[in-house]
């Protein structure tokens, strides 16, 4: 699996976890952090999530790449998590068992300033500044928790290919109903230049109320514009729906068809 990736695999530990070694970063590269973090600042208040945008202020993270040391120090503080750095995409079992320890992995790396619009691979920026604010959200890190607690289970189930498809459509691309109308708490939402707005405000593309088994149920795309998004009411509503044993519901749903984007 990490043939094709361009992370450095080499130094990481068994759970893929490296130091991040601030140090060696290029001030070429702490200053294209703050170009994309600035760009970004200016979306969000208009289209983030109150708890992100409350999140990210406590974090004073715009001027250059941050030190996942002292994040993890305040997020341990806050809700018990902290920020393992890792060379890039890890398989799945690392990945859940990270999470299912309050562990959330962070690329080290930044992407080229060619890739500043679009990239394929997370990186540090769309793994930082997408993710990890709303570790500092009580009601979200425990579900974040309890969902690495349920990847677990579906490598167990062979289940990670629906359990995927729910991660997509809410921790990464998901949306949601706000007294100032919708807005995103998807990390991949969050972290694009042109997908936020487009996500919440633009016309052409679906925006359901969120619904389990269609999510479990639903392919999706990773090299374009998402053309369905799923709405929850507020992080305790996506806490409740996703609470049930997914056990009989993964039995159920292998035997149906997976549906079109
Ligand atoms: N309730 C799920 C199960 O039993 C686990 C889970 C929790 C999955 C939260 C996603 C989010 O498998
Ligand atoms: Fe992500």
């Amino acid at each position: 699996m990490t043939a094709s990736l361009r992370g450095d695999y080499s130094r990481a530990a068994k759970d893929y976890s490296v130091e991040q070694d601030w140090g060696a970063y290029a001030t070429a590269e702490h200053a294209l952090f703050k170009r994309l973090f600035d760009r970004q600042a200016k979306l969000v208040p208009r289209y983030a999530c109150r708890e992100w945008i409350e999140a990210i202020a406590g974090l004073e993270a715009g001027n250059e790449i941050p030190k996942f040391d002292s994040v993890s120090k305040k997020l341990r503080a806050k809700t018990g998590w902290e920020i393992v750095a890792v060379p890039g995409l890890i398989p799945d079992d690392a990945f859940f068992t990270h999470l299912a320890n309050r562990r959330f992995p962070v690329t080290v790396w930044l992407r080229k300033p060619e890739e500043f619009d679009y990239i394929v691979e997370p990186d540090v920026f769309h793994d930082f500044f997408g993710h990890v604010p709303l570790l500092f959200e009580p009601v979200y890190a425990d579900h974040l928790h309890e969902y690495g607690k349920g990847g677990l289970k579906a490598v167990r189930l062979d289940a990670v290919k629906m359990l995927a498809r729910l991660y997509w459509y809410t921790i990464e691309f998901g949306l949601m109903r706000t007294p100032q109308g919708i807005r995103a708490y998807g990390a991949g939402l969050l972290s694009s230049g042109g997908e936020l707005a487009y996500a919440v405000t633009d016309e052409k593309p679906a925006r359901k109320n969120f619904d389990l088994e269609q999510t479990l149920r639903t392919d999706y795309q990773i090299d374009k514009y998402q053309t369905t998004y799923f709405v929850i009411e507020s992080f305790e509503h996506l806490m409740r729906e996703t609470a049930p044993d997914f056990t009989p519901i993964y039995a159920r749903l292998r035997t149906l068809p997976a549906l079109a984007p």
